[in-house]
């Protein structure tokens, strides 16, 4: 018997997706892998949408190169949907996301979306979200003070690199990465942290959380409303 892999599980959701897409309207568009096979499927829908907007140059570029029109946030008032992926994500839809270090465009989207449509591999369902580092992007001047903040929440929180140098965001900032949380009540902690100084964007998304999740499972797409 085949068994599916874990591309195959995000080839799955991603074209699942499509059925949320409104023709002849603008999608949000996230981050990521997963996103990466929807972005390839929605090529196939392209004469029948307005377009997309993105959450990363990479995206950008990703939807650019098929066809695809990119309309800036500004542009555009209300998106019915918006479809991203997501690190964890819990029984409510709550999420940690910004494991691609994208996630301050991304909760800017899912802001002005009527409806969040997380896809994922059935690895990021969890009880309690905290096992998969947390992002936080922050404005550089504040790392030191925003990791000791959360050391001071039991957690251990590092500056993320790339080939040996801070990495840098879409956005011109840093991320710091924090284990050891267990996030009992992400809307509290989002609420919280989201006023430390330096502070750009946690990745905790509980008050823009997902409504529908195309989960990737052996057994098929399950569809979990929340
Ligand atoms: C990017 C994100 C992604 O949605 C998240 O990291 C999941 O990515 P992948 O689909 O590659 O597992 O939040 O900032």
């Amino acid at each position: 018997m085949s068994t599916l892999s874990q591309d195959d599980l995000k080839t799955l959701v991603g074209h699942a997706a499509l059925k949320y897409v409104v023709p002849g309207e603008i999608v949000g568009v996230g981050t990521g892998s997963t996103v990466n096979k929807f972005i390839d499927a929605l090529a196939s829908m392209k004469g029948e949408i307005k377009g997309a907007v993105s959450s990363s140059n990479a995206s950008t570029e990703r939807l650019k190169a098929l066809g695809i029109a990119v309309f800036d946030s500004n542009e555009v008032d209300e998106l019915s949907v918006y479809i991203d992926g997501a690190d964890e994500i819990d029984g409510h839809g709550f999420m940690i996301k910004g494991g691609g270090a994208a996630l301050t465009r991304e909760k800017i989207i899912a802001a002005q979306s009527r409806q969040f449509v997380c896809i994922a591999d059935e690895s990021k369902l969890v009880e309690t979200l905290g096992k998969f580092p947390l992002p936080v992007e922050v404005i550089p001047m504040a790392t030191q003070r925003v990791i000791k903040q959360f050391r001071a929440l039991g957690g251990a929180a590092q500056l993320r690199l790339s080939n040996g140098i801070p990495l840098v965001t879409d956005n011109g900032q840093h991320i710091v990465d924090v284990t050891g949380l267990q996030i009992a009540d992400p809307l509290a902690f989002e609420t919280a942290v989201s006023q430390w100084p330096g502070v750009v964007t946690v990745g905790v998304f509980a008050h823009q959380k997902a409504q529908v999740c195309l989960l990737g499972t052996a057994s098929g797409v399950k569809t979990l409303t929340f």
